[in-house]
């Protein structure tokens, strides 16, 4: 902690360090102002502005549509939240892949505009050359391999990844993020051997979600760690919390008392004497 009492910023150099001293890493999405505050007063190490909230937050039926500028005004918010967590911008689908030049411009304005400290993208040799190109701009770049959400479609939906003769290009894949100058990688639904493996291969940290106890650090989405998305619920994700029947039943209650008068009581209203308003109005008034 710091003497304002805040926690000390997080910085490459210390998730470095975690790897190295077999410290876990803690990930955790947030797509808002509230969402970041609490992440950070649970002491996450990292936030990341994941584009699950195309699904999550917007009622999409998968990340692809999700723009640049709908991504971008969500990190401001979280941004606004949380200052000691290392902050990452997803860059959402087609915003890296039809050129690097694009994909650094792209980039750029997740750390300028939204004061993200890092972007990640998804794709091993696929993406390489946007990899280097962001890097080189001087941007840090978090990978993601394995199952990909915004090109699942062509992974034929949302299942494990790597339990085919494929699982090498996995290890590929994550020795060249690693060259490219990623500064962590992502790893997500593949098996957990396959992830120690790439964990032990690798001198960068990797960030599992549904890859095992193996990898550096864990990540899960805001909306499935507190049980408020139940559309859609991977068999790695855990609950931690059932919050939604908890916020129903708030809001019911809530109508119900407004509908039966209970709802505002006199704490929640300004009082002021009928007299003195209609002195104030300078009118005799029928009250009814
Ligand atoms: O968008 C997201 O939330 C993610 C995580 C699942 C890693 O990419």
């Amino acid at each position: 902690m710091s003497v304002t009492g805040r926690m000390k910023k997080m910085t490459l150099a210390e998730l470095n360090r975690k790897k190295k001293a077999g410290e876990k890493i803690t990930m955790f999405t947030a797509y808002d102002y509230p969402g970041a505050q609490m992440a950070e007063e649970a002491g996450m190490d990292m936030i990341l502005v994941g584009d699950s909230l195309a699904m999550t937050v917007l009622g999409h039926p998968d990340t692809v549509s999700v723009t640049m500028d709908e991504m971008l005004h969500h990190c401001k918010a979280v941004q606004r939240g949380a200052t000691a967590p290392f902050l990452v911008g997803d860059m959402p689908f087609m915003s890296y892949h039809a050129d690097p030049f694009e994909a650094v411009k792209n980039a750029g304005r997740f750390i300028k505009e939204a004061r993200m400290d890092a972007v990640k993208l998804e794709g091993g040799e696929n993406v390489l050359p946007a990899i280097e190109a962001i890097v080189k701009a001087g941007i840090p770049v978090l990978g993601h391999l394995g199952l990909t959400p915004q090109t699942a479609t062509a992974l034929s939906g949302y299942k494990v990844q790597g339990t085919t003769a494929a699982a090498r290009t996995f290890i590929e894949d994550a020795r060249l993020l690693e060259k490219a100058g990623c500064f962590g990688i992502v790893l997500e639904a593949i098996p957990s051997p396959l992830a120690e493996l790439i964990t032990d291969e690798i001198n960068i940290p990797t960030i599992g979600i549904g890859a095992g106890a193996a990898c550096d650090g864990q990540v899960l989405v805001y909306h499935d760690i507190l049980g408020l998305y139940d559309q859609f619920k991977p068999k790695f994700v855990k609950q931690y919390a059932e919050m939604k029947p908890q916020i129903v039943e708030a809001i019911k209650s809530y109508a119900v008392e407004v509908r039966n008068g209970v709802f505002p009581a006199a704490e929640h209203s300004f009082s002021m004497k009928k007299e003195e308003l209609k002195n104030l109005l300078e009118r005799d008034y029928e009250w009814v």
